[in-house]
């Protein structure tokens, strides 16, 4: 493999000294992009987009020519899981995510595929492999899962949801089913962080998108204790470096302590959170990453500037940070305004 020429975003997750914030965008890669565009209707659809190792390279390096980002996440989806476990994910253009069969049962639970990374999930290692060669050593590349609890909730509403109504009718009525699920899918998400570790990942993140919606004691029971066991299965150190972890539980800002005492390398924060704030309770244990509202790039560049400059100053210090969205770019952003705010973070952060 070659040699990484930056490593400031690895240096940061760790807490090393840096020599300014280093900076990438949840969903980088993405439809706000013209050349996305044209690279997914040349595929076809999404999910071939994913599967088609070459496209998922082509389009994963595609925001790194634009911007002077720090990292590089594979181009895939969290719901690779539940569709190799023989949901059948399909995308409804207009209405996000849908499954064939949906997990309703004990013995929908019983029927799932434990999926072998070598077999249904080895389009993802490949594509891993084909972007670290094509990578170069330009920039670490980060590989990803969603959390047992995110991945549970599509499986059950079969799609995306508002209420959580059959999740959560669920978790109050048949516990021990959610919880058979649940565990089945750490196993998965451990073997599939491994393998896409093995495969050449340099950090992974897990998105637990929707553990915010949980009470506070639920979000303990059904989201975190998962996630905590997948942070002890993983492989924390490949070709000679550690492979960081980093949690994002989006709207979880009131659980950093918790989060935290998982054993992960990082905190992925959503805006809403004060990031000076959450360094001071949590700082001397983890790295941040965040969090600027991704709205703020349908501001003026002197806005987003302005905001940049602020979350910089609101961290207070070079060493610990990432900084990112809050969450993922929204397709119908300016991408010369995501320019501005990449370029904003390196200069506003740069070591004097
Ligand atoms: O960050 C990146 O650039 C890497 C790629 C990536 C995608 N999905 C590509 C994608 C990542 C990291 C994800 C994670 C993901 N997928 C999450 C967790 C992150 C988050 O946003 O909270 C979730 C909840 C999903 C599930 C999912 N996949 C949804 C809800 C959708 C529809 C979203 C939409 O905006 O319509 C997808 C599809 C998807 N995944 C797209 C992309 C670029 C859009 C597909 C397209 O139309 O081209």
């Amino acid at each position: 493999m070659s040699e990484l020429r930056n490593d400031t975003f690895l240096k940061a997750l760790l807490r090393e000294p840096v020599d300014y914030t280093p900076v990438w965008m949840m969903r980088q890669a993405g439809r706000y992009l013209p050349e996305y565009r044209a690279t997914r209707s040349q595929a076809g659809d999404f999910l071939s987009l994913c599967k088609n190792a070459d496209l998922a390279c082509e389009v994963t390096i595609q925001p790194l020519e634009r911007f002077p980002l720090d990292a590089a996440i594979l181009f895939s989806d969290i719901l690779t899981i539940p569709d190799a476990m023989g949901l059948e994910l399909y995308f409804e253009t207009g209405e996000g995510p849908k499954f064939k069969k949906i997990i309703r049962s004990e013995q929908d639970v019983d029927a799932l595929i434990q999926p072998k990374m070598d077999d249904e999930l080895d389009y993802v290692m490949n594509a891993v492999r084909v972007i670290r060669r094509e990578l170069n050593g330009r920039v670490p590349l980060i590989g990803f899962s969603g959390s047992p609890w995110t991945l549970a909730t599509y499986m059950v509403e079969g799609g995306s949801t508002k209420d959580f109504r059959h999740i959560k009718g669920m978790m109050y009525s048949q516990p021990e089913v959610l919880h058979k699920l649940l565990d089945r899918l750490a196993d998965s998400v451990i073997d599939y962080l491994n393998a896409q570790i093995l495969a050449g990942a340099q950090a992974v993140q897990i998105f637990d998108t929707w553990g915010g919606v949980l009470g506070h004691r639920e979000y303990r029971e059904f989201s975190l204790a998962y996630m905590q066991r997948i942070v002890a299965g993983l492989i924390r150190e490949n070709e000679g470096r550690k492979v960081p972890v980093i949690l994002f539980t989006k709207n979880g800002g009131q659980w950093l302590e918790v989060m935290a005492g998982t054993g992960a390398d990082a905190l992925g924060l959503d805006w809403t959170t004060h990031v000076g704030e959450a360094r001071e309770r949590v700082g001397h244990q983890v790295a941040l990453q965040g969090n600027m509202d991704p709205s703020v790039l349908y501001g003026s560049p002197a806005r987003i500037r302005e905001e940049v400059m602020r979350i910089l100053d609101d961290f207070g210090s070079h060493n610990g940070h990432v900084f990112n969205l809050g969450h993922g770019i929204h397709q119908f952003v300016n991408p010369e305004n995501a320019g501005v705010f990449v370029e904003a973070v390196h200069e506003f952060s740069a070591r004097k």
